[in-house]
């Protein structure tokens, strides 16, 4: 117990450090060194954003930049409309919406919305490292359900979910399509969430800010399906981030039909006073975004999933499910301890004076001890990077075996 009484609180110093960015001092010092560092690790794409987003920037003429209103400015909310409507969700209206800082801020507003502190909200495991320290800020308890490689990381069997539910389970959090797993759950899947969260009580949290990134003509299945049947229990988190390479403009959504809920999330919104203005100036243009700009970064997508999964599977002791969305996956390495093989590709691992920087499994897992032989990809790089990346983890699983390490 710390009793210095300007000592941070033990709540705050107990926060997990961000498995996606916890190397990244390594990574600067190496290339602050001149070494070429090629980022595996975090989903920051490198597409373009839309023209018609960044060419509404320069007709920016309001002066002062005044408060956006804590729901969202109405145009943005309507543009938003307009998107979950041509969906085919004609259901929604604009008081189910709350414009949120990115989906982080939706994420945060969730599980305040759900769990008393002490409460306990079900997720995949492994799943989005941010929602183990989301979970941390509100005090309520993640309860991993784990899942696995060899299934492509897909729901276990009901039972398996069941286990896991206690009196003060209040939750269950997914993310289709999924990171970290490129996992796309199937209609049958949804299902059957959607059945375990009507027979226990639950609501449901569906992350599916990848929803258009699914490949090889799967089908994405969202919560949006399943709204008006359990109104009071469904929660969608979206964000505008993946889908038009926004991540800088913090653009998210909060959506559910439960009037006690959104009434109450809007005090949250009320409290922060308001998302960016200029954010949502640039994010109400999504109605005029050509479908070609979706279509083509899926292709893209698509076109580096099969370089990677094709590499690094040539990879002696690799192995890595095929993702079926979003643009990671979980890879398995024949390493014992993928922490300290990642914080040694960016600290010694060089070849032509490059590395590769990943990120380590175990902070995707809740359960102590999972993840430690594998680490996380991005592949947000262009596919000649992506194949000097297969280069550079060959190389260097080789090297790092040769050693003591391994
Ligand atoms: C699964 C998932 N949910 C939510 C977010 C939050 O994204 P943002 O706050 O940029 O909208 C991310 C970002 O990487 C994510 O991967």
């Amino acid at each position: 117990m710390i009793t210095n009484k300007l000592s941070v609180s033990n709540r705050l110093a107990a926060l997990p450090v961000s498995a996606i960015r916890k190397l990244t001092p390594y990574a600067a010092e190496a290339k602050a060194k001149g070494v070429k560092v090629y980022h595996l690790n975090i989903g920051d794409p490198d597409v373009k954003t839309p023209d018609v987003m960044l060419d509404v920037l320069k007709t920016w003429n309001q002066n002062p930049i005044r408060y956006a209103q804590s729901q969202g400015e109405p145009e943005f909310v309507n543009a938003l409309l307009w998107y979950y409507h041509r969906l085919g969700h004609k259901f929604v209206q604009r008081s189910n919406i709350i414009a949120t800082v990115g989906g982080s801020e939706a994420c945060v507003m969730a599980l305040f919305a759900v769990a008393n502190p002490g409460e306990e909200v079900l997720v995949f495991e492994p799943f989005y490292s941010n929602y183990a320290t989301c979970a941390a800020i509100m005090g309520v308890k993640l309860v991993p359900v784990p899942t696995s490689i060899e299934n492509g990381f897909h729901l276990p069997d009901r039972q398996a979910i069941e286990s896991r539910i206690s009196p003060k389970t209040r939750a269950l959090l997914f993310c289709t399509p999924g990171n970290p797993t490129g996992s796309v759950y199937t209609r049958e899947e949804m299902d059957l969430l959607v059945s375990v969260a009507k027979d226990h009580d639950l609501f449901l949290i569906s992350d599916e800010v990848y929803r258009e990134y699914v490949f090889g003509g799967r089908e994405h299945v969202s919560i949006l399906s399943y709204m008006e049947q359990i109104p009071e229990q469904a929660i969608m988190v979206d964000s505008l981030s993946k889908r038009y390479s926004l991540c800088g403009a913090r653009l998210g959504v909060f959506l559910t039909l439960n009037e006690a809920m959104i009434k109450g999330v809007t005090r949250m919104a009320q409290a922060r006073l308001s998302g960016g203005l200029i954010d949502q100036f640039v994010g109400m243009q999504l109605t005029h975004v050509p479908d070609a700009y979706i279509e083509a970064v899926q292709v893209e997508y698509q076109k580096r999933r099969d370089v990677l999964y094709a590499g690094l599977n040539s990879i002696p002791g690799v192995t890595m499910a095929r993702p079926e969305g979003a643009f990671y996956s979980m890879v398995g390495l024949p390493v014992k301890d993928s922490d300290d093989f990642c914080l040694w590709l960016l600290s010694e691992y060089r070849s032509n004076n490059e590395t590769v920087m990943l990120a380590p499994g175990s902070g995707f897992y809740a359960t102590p001890g999972k993840g430690t032989n594998e680490v996380r990809v991005a592949y947000v790089l262009n596919t000649r990077d992506l194949n000097r990346c297969v280069e550079l983890v060959r190389d260097a699983l080789n090297v790092y075996q040769q050693t003591r390490r391994s």
